[in-house]
């Protein structure tokens, strides 16, 4: 028996940062969406003792470095019974990006193993574990479209959807998060803007494009300056904001159809020599819409 699950990447649509509290970790408050760029995870329970993981990725690390080998540990830990398991993990999404790709693929282990396992644990008692691996695997327990506020640890799904189309770049410019909110310098904006775009009359995405904001975008371009050059050129060929998702070096803009995306990421292409995708709001985790396969 096996069990496949869709690991979909996020993007932040808003993200405030706050003061630095005791714990080294910075206040968020951050409205983030999957999108439907996914890794994939197989799991397959071993005979044997131990973790053993895959990766078509030779770059990433298979073993304790893994998050997807910590979160086997952690859910292990958790429900008193040894890791036998084996993994298999294709990548889609960049690393380093501001994607939350390891983050997803460490939410992607706790619920596979979980429901492999016949454990039974609620999304409750998952959140804690996911919380103690990193502060954006809680969201993915709850994607598509969700509140982060804490260090990211409370997760308050939204109703919202986005039924248009996203263009993301995903530039080859390795940012280290942790340097760039090490670059951050407070503001006295508050944590809590006008989100009346999630409850209000629907936008048109130029207009929600104006709406979105990301407070790591200064200090990102800090760390590269490259970043900044590149928003300035997609946002002159999009005609309207690009955004960087969380600490880059990843960008994306919104649009109301793939055909509008299609024709931006052509002429970004053609003008900047930058590849982009067209990607759509994300699955669900629940397994009900058919992204969990078992064989
Ligand atoms: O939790 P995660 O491992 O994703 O965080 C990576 C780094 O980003 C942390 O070591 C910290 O420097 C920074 N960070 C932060 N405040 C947050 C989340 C991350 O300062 N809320």
């Amino acid at each position: 028996m096996s069990l496949t699950m869709l690991a979909p990447a996020k993007i932040n649509l808003t993200l405030s940062v706050g003061d630095r509290r005791a714990d080294g970790y910075h206040e968020l408050r951050s409205v983030m969406m999957a999108v439907d760029l996914c890794d994939r995870l197989t799991l397959r329970p071993r005979d044997a003792k131990g973790i053993t993981l895959r990766c078509d990725d030779p770059s990433l690390p298979s073993g304790p470095e893994n998050l997807v080998w910590r979160a086997v540990e952690a859910i292990a830990g958790a429900a008193g019974c040894g890791p036998n398991v084996e993994i298999e993990l294709t990548k889609r999404i960049p690393a380093g990006a501001g994607l939350g790709g390891g983050s997803s693929d460490a939410a992607a282990t706790l619920r596979g193993l979980n429901e492999l396992g016949g454990l039974g644990l609620g999304t409750d008692e998952l959140t804690p574990l996911a919380a103690g691996l990193g502060s954006d695997v809680p969201f993915f327990l709850h994607a598509p479209v969700a509140r982060i506020t804490g260090r990211g640890e409370h997760v308050e799904p939204l109703d919202w959807r986005f039924d248009g189309a996203v263009a993301l770049w995903t530039p080859a410019i390795h940012v280290s998060t942790a340097a760039v909110y090490a670059r951050h310098r407070p503001t006295d904006r508050p944590l809590a803007r006008n989100e009346s775009w999630l409850t209000g009359p629907r936008l048109d995405a130029r207009t929600l494009s104006e709406r979105l904001y990301n407070d790591l975008e200064p200090a990102a371009i800090a760390v590269d300056g490259r970043l900044g050059e590149l928003r300035g050129r997609l946002a002159e060929i999009a005609g309207r904001p690009i955004r960087l998702s969380g600490s880059g070096s990843a960008m994306f803009g919104l649009f109301d159809t793939p055909a509008e995306v299609e024709c931006v990421l052509t002429e970004a292409s053609g003008r900047l020599g930058l590849p982009g995708r067209c990607v759509r709001i994300g699955p669900s985790p629940d397994g009900a819409t058919g992204h969990v396969a078992q064989g």
